[in-house]
């Protein structure tokens, strides 16, 4: 019996000594992340298991990979989160779908990988799962393992630090500045590198504003439309872009030398929108006024993400309350962008109320055909106070041609090339939507759009044309103040829209 007590007493010290171990490892490992990675150490993450066997997901190639990816960074991440059905489903379709980049070219296992603007990290170990380990995400809150600290307009890497770079989710459409996102993310790339997106929008005018906000760096080399994971964004339209090693050069719709033409996509749109009234109608003032609810705007249409900046310019602003308060601010679908606002007013009563109002630029001038010196009317309203609300800028006329304004109240203002300030101001990455109620002018600086190639600016226009209307007051009585008839408007307005400018009748 001697000897296999001995053996007994054995195996007993041998089992004691690995508990023994295993309790040390336990404690180190507490310890270390106590101290060293000062993350907390909550009894569901308890650091050593927890994480790492939540986050195997099932039915992709090597769990065990993100396991260690997991376990060996001391996660504190909640891993409920890494067992949901949603964590689960979004690293299965991103694995799938990188998978489908190698295949492609676009991306290889051993390629230096960024996620930007991923808050949860799904397609960071997406990535990890499918082989390409040298991955990590960027999002504003840290999520770690996966997501480091960092936003898609302040990328925190280096020039040129990645082969390629992924941005899923809606995130550059969600950016409110698409355009330092795109410039971000070409900067941080490598010369011949690609950067894949996932987007919402899937019409042709986004598509195209999508390729003017890489047009500085980058070809689109892949576009594909793909079925989602989740309700948020059911439908998915994949882009892949290259960065180019010498720049791209070609900007073959630049309007610099003054002509233009509107692309085919533009004008599709154009053949979308409301109907021009045809008849003359014989009481504008409620005719017009209606039609305002026809009207489809462009912003209803298509989505206006990608673009660079968002500008609405108001010629013959008025008040700030008279459009651009109570329709533009109000009613315009803005989907969500923030514009900036150019007030174009030389009515000087108008101009103080502008100087308080943030996002609003006042030019206080008229717009019109070259810089130089207009005279205009001063109309008052029948019974209304002179300086009151009634007050609205006339009909403005060089200074040489203003003898005849006999015994009309006239003020010498200073008129600006109007065309040639859109052109300096806005480019054609932007997204532009103008209104404008000239008295009469519209007759002056249209055709200069036209000519100078800024009508090519412009991306939906909102018109009012004056013209010898029957009037209100007076049944069976034209307006004396406007010369050009309702056919001469309706010639404007069509041959605005046969040139692929999406006009909309104001009033
Ligand atoms: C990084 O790239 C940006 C834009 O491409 C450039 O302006 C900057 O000078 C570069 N920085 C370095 C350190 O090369
Ligand atoms: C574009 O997206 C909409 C919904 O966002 C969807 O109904 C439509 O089928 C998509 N078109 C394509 C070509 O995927
Ligand atoms: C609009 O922006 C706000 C704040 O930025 C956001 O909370 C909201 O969800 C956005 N709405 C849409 C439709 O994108
Ligand atoms: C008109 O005047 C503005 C402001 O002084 C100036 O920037 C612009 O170049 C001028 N335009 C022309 C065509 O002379």
């Amino acid at each position: 019996m001697e000897p296999s007590a001995g053996k007994l007493s054995f195996l007993r010290n041998v089992v004691v000594r690995l508990l023994l171990f295993g309790l040390f490892i336990v404690i180190v490992r507490f310890a270390y992340v106590i101290t060293l990675a000062g993350e907390s150490c909550t009894i569901g993450d308890f650091c050593f298991f927890s994480p790492s066997l939540n986050l195997a997901v099932p039915g992709t190639r090597s769990a065990a990979l993100a396991v260690r990816a997991a376990a060996s960074s001391g996660s504190a991440a909640v891993p409920e989160r890494y067992a949901s059905k949603d964590w689960i489903n979004g690293v299965r379709f991103y694995s799938s779908y990188f998978q489908d980049l190698i295949a492609g070219g676009f991306l290889s296992p051993a390629a230096k990988s960024l996620c930007v603007e991923t808050p949860t990290g799904r397609d960071v170990l997406g990535l990890r799962e499918i082989g390409v380990t040298d991955a990590v995400g960027i999002s504003r809150k840290a999520s770690r393992p996966l997501v480091m600290s960092g936003e898609g307009t302040r990328i925190p890497f280096a020039n040129g630090t990645f082969d390629f770079v992924f941005a899923g989710e809606g995130a550059l459409e969600r950016s409110p500045l698409p355009a330092e996102f795109a410039a971000e993310i070409a900067r941080t790339l490598k010369p011949e590198g690609f950067a894949a997106f996932h987007v919402k929008a899937n019409d042709t005018y986004s598509f195209n504003s999508f390729v003017d906000l890489f047009n500085f760096c980058c070809n689109v080399v892949k576009i594909n439309d793909v079925i989602g994971f989740d309700s948020s964004m059911s439908h998915v339209r994949e882009i892949v872009v290259k960065k180019e090693r010498y720049g791209i050069y070609s900007h073959s719709n630049s309007i610099s030398n003054g002509k233009c033409s509107v692309p085919e996509y533009k004008r599709k749109l154009v053949r979308n929108a409301e109907a021009l009234i045809e008849e003359e109608p014989l009481k504008p003032w409620i005719t017009l006024k209606k039609n305002v609810k026809n009207i489809r705007y462009l912003s209803s249409m298509v989505d206006i993400s990608f673009k660079d900046r968002y500008v609405y310019v108001d010629v013959g602003a008025r008040s700030y309350g008279s459009s651009i308060a109570s329709w533009f601010r109000k009613q315009y679908p803005k989907q969500n962008k923030t514009f900036h606002v150019y007030a174009i007013e030389a009515d000087k009563t108008f101009h103080q109320e502008y100087g308080l109002k943030k996002g609003v630029t006042l030019l206080p001038y008229a717009a019109w055909v070259r810089n130089e010196s207009l005279v205009f009317e001063i109309n008052h309203g029948p019974g209304e106070k002179v300086q009151g609300k009634g007050r609205g800028m006339g009909r403005i006329q060089p200074m040489q041609s203003s003898g005849g304004f006999d015994g009309v109240e006239v003020e010498k203002i200073p008129g600006f090339d109007f065309a040639d300030w859109l052109k300096n101001t806005v480019s054609k990455n932007d997204f532009v939507v103008m209104k404008m109620d000239v008295e009469g002018t519209e007759f002056d600086l249209i055709p200069r759009l036209f000519e100078t190639g800024a009508i090519c600016l412009v991306d939906e226009i909102f018109l009012e044309c004056h013209y010898n209307r029957w009037q209100r007051c007076c049944p069976g009585q034209r307006s004396p103040k406007y010369e050009k008839t309702y056919d001469q408007c309706l010639q404007l307005f069509t041959s605005l829209r046969q040139s692929g400018v999406l006009v909309h009748q104001w009033f």
